[in-house]
């Protein structure tokens, strides 16, 4: 982590977000090293931490996250902003008295928590490797990286957003590489932070469906909203589109959950 601050900051006076949104869902023996426990950090001004309750309080509902950052500058502009975003007193009461319970954090919540998702992880990747999906592990967070490409009908983004569409039709929602900007398609995101009851069901619904898929001819009528959301500088006719900005966000709202 250290050199890589050397590097963006002292080579190209880059400023460095540290986002440890996973910093406390970290299992296996793993170490996790925060940016924040350095001593002599390159450039303080210039390194900044972010934080939220989202992912390791299992909390994405309640919207409340941390910056912090030494920088002067940087304050200012945020605070000028969180005017008009602030956390209501009574939610930031509550969560105050989640950590001030350190001892039953320490000791209770997140060894529980962390256990949970290592066996949310084992069922999911072991159910997944039954249906011939390989996964890369992971040592932290909520989600796998799962490769889907056998199942691809051709080896394209197109074929990716046909894929995920097909799931989405079984109510199965997972993210396609494409929208986290993977540079190969026939990857996607699942997340496994759920009751082992979800997790075996979705298997066996994935099963279902990429067995009847695979049986499915192969068309070339990928469906117009495909072809939109992976060629953004075109609209749904082929001809150059004039709102790029607006095709990128509505990739966004689509595909990322
Ligand atoms: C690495 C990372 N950072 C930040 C976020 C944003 O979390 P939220 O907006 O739910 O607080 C996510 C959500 O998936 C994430 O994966």
């Amino acid at each position: 982590m250290l050199i890589c601050l050397y590097f963006s900051i002292h080579r190209y006076e880059l400023h460095v977000i540290m986002d440890e949104i996973y910093m406390l869902s970290v299992y296996d023996d793993t170490t996790f090293t925060s940016v924040l426990s350095l001593d002599c950090l390159p450039d303080p001004e210039r390194t900044h931490f972010m934080w939220g309750f989202s992912k390791d309080f299992g909390m994405s509902g309640i919207r409340v996250g941390v910056l912090y950052t030494r920088n002067h500058e940087i304050r200012k502009a945020v605070n000028q902003l969180a005017v008009f975003h602030s956390c209501p007193g009574p939610v930031q009461h509550v969560l105050s008295q989640f950590l001030r319970d350190r001892d039953w954090l320490d000791n209770v919540f997140f060894p529980t928590n962390k256990k949970r998702l290592k066996e949310a992880q084992n069922i999911l990747v072991d159910g997944l490797a039954d249906v011939g999906i390989p996964v890369l592990r992971s040592s932290g967070g909520l989600y796998v990286w799962a490769d889907f490409r056998k199942f691809l009908k051709s080896q394209t983004f197109e074929a990716e957003l046909e894929l995920w569409q097909k799931l989405l039709d079984k109510k199965l929602l997972i993210s396609p590489g494409k929208a986290f900007y993977c540079c190969e398609p026939g990857w996607f995101r699942l997340v496994f932070s759920n009751s082992a009851d979800t997790i075996y069901l979705c298997i066996q619904r994935l099963e279902q469906m990429l067995h009847s898929y695979a049986a499915e001819p192969v068309t070339n009528n990928t469906t117009s909203t495909a072809d939109a959301l992976c060629n953004p500088e075109k609209d749904s006719s082929g001809k150059p589109s004039s709102t790029r900005g607006k095709d990128v966000s509505q990739l966004k709202n689509i595909l990322v959950y």
